[in-house]
Order: structure tokens, then C-alpha cells, then sequence
């Protein structure tokens, strides 16, 4: 078979990397000539892809920015981002884009499916009229499914081969096409009725997230006031066999799904006179994590008879979650901008971030930062630092991870 992706990133280069795996021919179409030119040259951007595996995969692979290779292909796989606006409503224009110029090569028999995450509705109301400006009906002269990607980057333990994949198809004959293809790569495949049931699915998935992190954040908040340890009572919590799950706590929510999709939905239910207050609430209370850990660095440093402005604050992982480079809503970014406003002095330290260019930042050192530092804030804990060392050697440290649970020391303070 020969599968074209069109997005060939954090989603897109995996799954592409899965069907070369499998035997299978890969074009991988994107829009940044850059990307192209490096994948083509070896070198991968995503973490959970080494160059080393895409070495292994000589010419099965390969990129290209145009869009007439994908006139051959079996089935073509639509990767591309779908954000927010500024005023945080859905942002279709890359999957427009992309549609748009699928409709112009597109064959007889082919199957197109969506895996980009988006409300429910937009495979057949947005992509599938763009498809059929070809001149072909979706489900008649050619197939369409959406199937929601499921990676979770930097996991190990779950791999897409592993992970059941959900997809809908416009028709029967759509969802057959789709589950054929998808069980070169996946071991489990799970058939909805519709589209809209696996979009939902997927923001259904996000929404749950999203909600039970919001409500560990307000808890950690209570817990703060309180003087409650918040990381025991999880940890005890989390002794129920049944019915409870484990969430924590931590400096707010990044990453280009958590933050944004559940407002996909958000939005497309107000078409129908109904307001998502669970999404709202996770959303505001998400949003305002970042400005509580700022108060609560203002107030270790308080307690330790130093004002934020002039002292000097090390943040330990500035990505949005640990073991990626992924800056996309890091709320790292936000406690710096924070923090800088009340006059700190800003280091990082972040094995997966050389540089942050627009705030005029690169990795420090961390031996030298450790002892220069009046504080070092544990925002994303990365598996390479050793934080009982980071204890041992800072003079004072704020833990938004809980990763330094089990130490008691007085120069410490866990969220
Ligand atoms: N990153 C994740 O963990 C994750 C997990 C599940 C679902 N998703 C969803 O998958 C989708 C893609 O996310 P991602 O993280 O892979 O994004 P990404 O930014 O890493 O990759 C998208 C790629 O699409 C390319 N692109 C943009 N417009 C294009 C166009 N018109 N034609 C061709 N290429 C184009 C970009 O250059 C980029 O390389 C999003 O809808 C996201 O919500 C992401």
C-alpha cells in the first residue's frame, strides 16, 4: 500500500513511521519546506521518532512539500494542527488548507481520513464538501473516516501498535476501508457509527483530562490554604482499587491538545443553545494555575526574607510536560513572563529546550545555576535531573511536580 500523510509532525511522523514499519510505501506531505528537507536528510524532529529508526526505514519514507505524490496513494491521512483563534474559537484554516488541496488530486477509490482532534461534525460538514469540490461524492466515488490520533508524546509504555484506534466512517463501506487500513499498524480497532461519534470520542477523552486536572489544581490550592499535604492525599487516595483514578496537580496545563480542544466543543455546543460548564470551569481554573505558582514563588522567597525582584529564579523544565522539548501552552512560559513582571531575574535549565529566542534565554548549566540561584522551581521534572541533588545543593526550592515527595528538608516547599 502506499499511505500519504499530510501534517508530518508530532501526530503525522509517528503514524507515518508505523505504516513504513509495516511494510508499507510513505509520503509525507508538509507545508514547512524545512521539516521536509531535514526529515529527507535523516534527522527527525519528533522525540518518540530517532534518526536512527528513520534510517532503518530507507526510502519507505519520504517527504515532500508537493501535493501531486498523493494522487497515488491508497489512502491519505490528514496530521495538521487545529488551534484556537485569539478569541479561543476553533481554527480550521490548516485543515481547510489541506483539504483544499487534496481535492485537487484526488482519485477515484481512495480513502481520505481526518485524525486531526476537532468537533463533532467537521469531517462531513467542513472537509467533506471541500473533498467533493473534485468533482467525486464522499462515500460513493471515494471513502471518509474520521479516526482520532491517540499519542501521548514521550510514552513508552503505549505505542500506536498498542493502542486501540476509534473510527468512524461516512458510510459503511467508509468505516470497512478505514479499519482495513488502520490494522496494518494497530492491533485493536473499534468501530463507531458516525464521524461525529469518534470526534466526540476524542474530545471526550481530552475533557476528562481536563476536568480531573482542574480538579486536583483547585483541591492543591485548598490544600495550600489548609496546610493539607496534597501529594499524601493523592497518594493515599490512589490506594482504592476501584473507582478512583490518579490526577495531579501541577503548574497548569500545555501541550497543543489539553488547553485547546475541549473549547472545539465548547464552541460548536453553543450552536446549539447549550453552554459546556465543565469545560469552562476546568478552563478558568487550568488558566489560573500559573499565576498561583507565581504568588506561591513570591512567597517561598517572602518567607525566606527575599523580595522577587532582583532575586534570581531557576526554573528546572520549562517544556510542557516531562521528557519532550514541546513548548506549545508550556505554562513555564507564562510563570516566566509572570515572574519577570514582578522584577525576578529568570535562568532555565531544560535538557530538551536549547533556547527560548524570544525571551532571550538558553539552557543554563545546571551545577553553576543550582548555587547562583535564590530559588529553583520544579516546573516540568524532566527523568534526566536528579532532584535530591537539586535539594542538596539550592539554597531554597518550590516543587510544582511533586517529584521530590519522600524528601524533607527546610529549604523545600512542594505545592
Ligand atoms: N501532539 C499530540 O500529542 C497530539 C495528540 C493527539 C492528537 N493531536 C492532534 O493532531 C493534530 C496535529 O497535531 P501535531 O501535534 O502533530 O501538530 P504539529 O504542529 O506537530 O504538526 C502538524 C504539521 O502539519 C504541517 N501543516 C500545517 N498545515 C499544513 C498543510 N495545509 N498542508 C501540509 N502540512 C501542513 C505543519 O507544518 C506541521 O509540521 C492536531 O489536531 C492535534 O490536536 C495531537
Amino acid at each position: 500500500m502506499k499511505v500519504g500523510v499530510v501534517g508530518f509532525g508530532y501526530v503525522g511522523l509517528p503514524l507515518g513511521v508505523a505504516f513504513a514499519e509495516a511494510g508499507h510505501e510513505v509520503v509525507g506531505l508538509d507545508a514547512d519546506a524545512r521539516k521536509v528537507e531535514r526529515l529527507n536528510a535523516g534527522t527527525s524532529h519528533v522525540e518518540d521518532v530517532t534518526s536512527e529508526r528513520l534510517a532503518a526505514l530507507g526510502d519507505r519514507l519520504r517527504a515532500t512539500t508537493s501535493h501531486e505524490e498523493l494522487a497515488s496513494c491508497h489512502a491519505i491521512v490528514i496530521c495538521v494542527p487545529t488551534p484556537l483563534t485569539e478569541s479561543r474559537e476553533p481554527d480550521l484554516t490548516h485543515m481547510i488548507d489541506a483539504a483544499s488541496a487534496i481535492s485537487r488530486v484526488l482519485q477515484p477509490e481512495q480513502l481520505v481520513v481526518l485524525e486531526s482532534t476537532t468537533y463533532p461534525g467537521s469531517t462531513r460538514e467542513r472537509l467533506k464538501p471541500i473533498l467533493e469540490e473534485s468533482g467525486l461524492a464522499a462515500g460513493r466515488d471515494f471513502h471518509l473516516a474520521y479516526s482520532p490520533e491517540r499519542i501521548d508524546p514521550g510514552r513508552t509504555d503505549h505505542t500506536i501498535r498498542t493502542t486501540p484506534k476509534v473510527v468512524g466512517g461516512l458510510t459503511e463501506r467508509c468505516t470497512a476501508r478505514a479499519v482495513e487500513l488502520y490494522r496494518e499498524i494497530c492491533d485493536e480497532v473499534v468501530e463507531v457509527s458516525t464521524p461525529e461519534a469518534a470526534e466526540l470520542t476524542k474530545l471526550l477523552e481530552n475533557i476528562f483530562r481536563s476536568v480531573n486536572i482542574a480538579l486536583v489544581n483547585e483541591l492543591a490550592m485548598l490544600c495550600d490554604r489548609m496546610g493539607i499535604d496534597i501529594w499524601e492525599v493523592i497518594d493515599a487516595a490512589a490506594t482504592k482499587p476501584f473507582g478512583f483514578m490518579r490526577f495531579e496537580p501541577g503548574p497548569g496545563m500545555g501541550g497543543h491538545c489539553l488547553p485547546v480542544d475541549p473549547f472545539y466543543l465548547a464552541s460548536k455546543a453553543r450552536e446549539f443553545d447549550f453552554v459546556t460548564e465543565f469545560i469552562e470551569l476546568a478552563g478558568k481554573i487550568n488558566l489560573n494555575q500559573p499565576y498561583f505558582c507565581v504568588q506561591k514563588i513570591e512567597r517561598t522567597l517572602n518567607a525566606a526574607g527575599k523580595p522577587v525582584k532582583g532575586s534570581r529564579v531557576l526554573l528546572l523544565g520549562v517544556s510542557y510536560k516531562a521528557g519532550v522539548g514541546d513548548l506549545r501552552e508550556a505554562p513555564a512560559l507564562k510563570i516566566i513572563e509572570l515572574a519577570r513582571g514582578l522584577g525576578a531575574e529568570i535562568a532555565y535549565h531544560d535538557p530538551h529546550v536549547a533556547e527560548l529566542p524570544e525571551l532571550g534565554l538558553a539552557s543554563a548549566p545546571l551545577d553553576e545555576e543550582l548555587r547562583r540561584a535564590d530559588l529553583a522551581v520544579i516546573v516540568t521534572a524532566h527523568p534526566e535531573v536528579d532532584y535530591a541533588r537539586v535539594v542538596a545543593e539550592a539554597p531554597l526550592v518550590l516543587d510544582f511536580r511533586g517529584v521530590t515527595r519522600g524528601i524533607e528538608a527546610a529549604n523545600l516547599v512542594r505545592l
